[in-house]
């Protein structure tokens, strides 16, 4: 009886530390103003399904990196602006927002909010052409 409490505290004690570890949040915000933009956001083991975001509003989403530190996510980001898949959460993004992963999706291109370095942004540029602009490569 003693024991199994024991062995029930240790374990809760390791969850516990597991967890202060390794949580993570990545937020995917509209930064674009007058305009709703399309998100797909996936990892090799969760599809996060198709979300429609008005300007400044978010999707937020909590997980904890596998062991051996090689959870990924992607998102496909959809504009007015332009398009493209981004990696959102890698070992190498970690480094610059720790446990907390702010993108804010700019008329330029998604831009990395990077809590390491005062918040100063890491942004990329689009892949791809705006979806309404036809006969513009494909
Ligand atoms: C964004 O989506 C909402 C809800 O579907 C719609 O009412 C609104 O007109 C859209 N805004 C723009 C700028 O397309
Ligand atoms: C994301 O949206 C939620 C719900 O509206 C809000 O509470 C939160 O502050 C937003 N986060 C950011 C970074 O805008």
């Amino acid at each position: 009886m003693r024991q199994n409490l024991l062995l029930t505290f240790a374990l809760l004690l390791t969850m516990h530390c597991y967890s202060l570890v390794d949580k993570e949040t990545v937020v995917v915000k509209n930064d674009i103003s007058g305009e709703n933009i399309t998100i797909h956001c996936y990892s090799s083991d969760d599809d996060l399904g198709v979300h429609t975001l008005a300007y400044a509003a978010n999707f937020t989403w909590y997980f904890h990196v596998n062991i051996g530190g090689s959870t990924k996510f992607y998102c496909d980001l959809t504009t007015g602006h332009g398009s493209g898949n981004y990696g959102v959460f890698d070992k190498r993004l970690e480094n610059q927002c720790d446990d907390y992963c702010l993108w804010l999706i700019k008329a330029t291109g998604p831009c990395l909010v990077q809590k390491v370095i005062r918040g100063e942004l890491y942004c990329q540029p689009w892949k791809k052409p705006p979806y309404h602009i036809k006969g513009f490569a494909s």
